[in-house]
């Protein structure tokens, strides 16, 4: 019933065919390249990037309660909870920016959070379609997070060997400095990476089995992974 009237409603408000084409999310382990890819497909296909890592580093970021939390959750390399990141998710995929499509970008991170966003989803008649998985190995992973660097306030991510900025901790596009993630240490790292085995991994196989999953070869330079994903959201 709420297919046929998200159908109805969708055809009689002019957007029936063109509307969120795209509904995806970026699966894969910590440092596997999601925000360095994310960037591209947002420019090259017009689809809102949803991350609730930026989001929720934005947040810490808040002198409240709130924010203090969510600081120390981040450092220690803990998932927040279901129920913050929902909320954020369902708020931004009403936004403007995510009429023409989405992708999820660390969200779902467990079983939980992807049911509820299958329940959310389904319920605007709206499923995802495109799940791509960035398969990495731990030992790159390492490497490439212990190398990197961000520019805060736009998500652009640099590397000190694979993508260094034309000038030292400088953004190439506003000159603002660079930071390096206070998550971004060996320690937290390792906690990181269990997590993700343990609780993110499990849903490869629960994607694969609704037949949405693609994946990618994400070890390739950053060129060649885009070309591969790129595929995936042109079908
Ligand atoms: P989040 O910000 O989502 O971190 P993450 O998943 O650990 O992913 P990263 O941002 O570390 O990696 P990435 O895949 O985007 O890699 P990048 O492109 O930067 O989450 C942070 C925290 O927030 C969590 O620990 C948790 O506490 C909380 N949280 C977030 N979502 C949550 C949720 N749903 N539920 C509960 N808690 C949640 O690339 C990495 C580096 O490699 C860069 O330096 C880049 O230049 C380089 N690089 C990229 N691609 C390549 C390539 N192909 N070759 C060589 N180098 C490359």
């Amino acid at each position: 019933m709420a297919t046929f009237v998200g159908a109805v409603k969708r055809y009689l408000s002019g957007e029936a065919e063109q509307r969120r084409s795209i509904r995806s999310i970026l699966l894969g382990p910590p440092g596997a390249g999601k925000g360095t890819q994310a960037i591209n497909l947002k420019e090259n296909f017009g689809i809102c990037h949803l991350s609730t890592g930026d989001m929720l580093r934005a947040i810490a970021k808040e002198d409240s309660p709130l924010g203090k939390k969510v600081a120390n959750t981040l450092s220690s390399g803990e998932l927040v909870t279901d129920s913050l990141v929902i909320e954020i998710i369902e708020a931004n995929l009403q936004s403007e920016a995510c009429k023409l499509g989405f992708m999820l970008d660390g969200f779902p991170r467990n079983l939980v959070q992807a049911e509820k966003l299958d329940e959310y989803l389904v319920g605007q008649d709206e499923p995802l379609n495109n799940v791509v998985e960035f398969k990495v190995k731990d030992d790159i992973l390492v490497e490439r997070i212990s190398g990197r660097m961000i520019h805060q306030s736009s998500g652009r991510t640099y590397h000190e060997v694979f993508a260094p900025p034309k000038v030292e901790m400088t953004d190439d596009v506003t000159g603002e400095p660079l930071m390096k993630r206070p998550d971004d240490n060996p320690t937290v790292l390792s906690r990181r990476l269990d997590i993700y085995h343990e609780q993110t991994a499990p849903l490869i196989s629960f994607y694969e089995k609704k037949g949405i999953l693609r994946s990618v070869d994400a070890m390739q330079s950053p060129e060649k992974v885009f070309e591969d994903i790129s595929v995936h959201f042109k079908q």
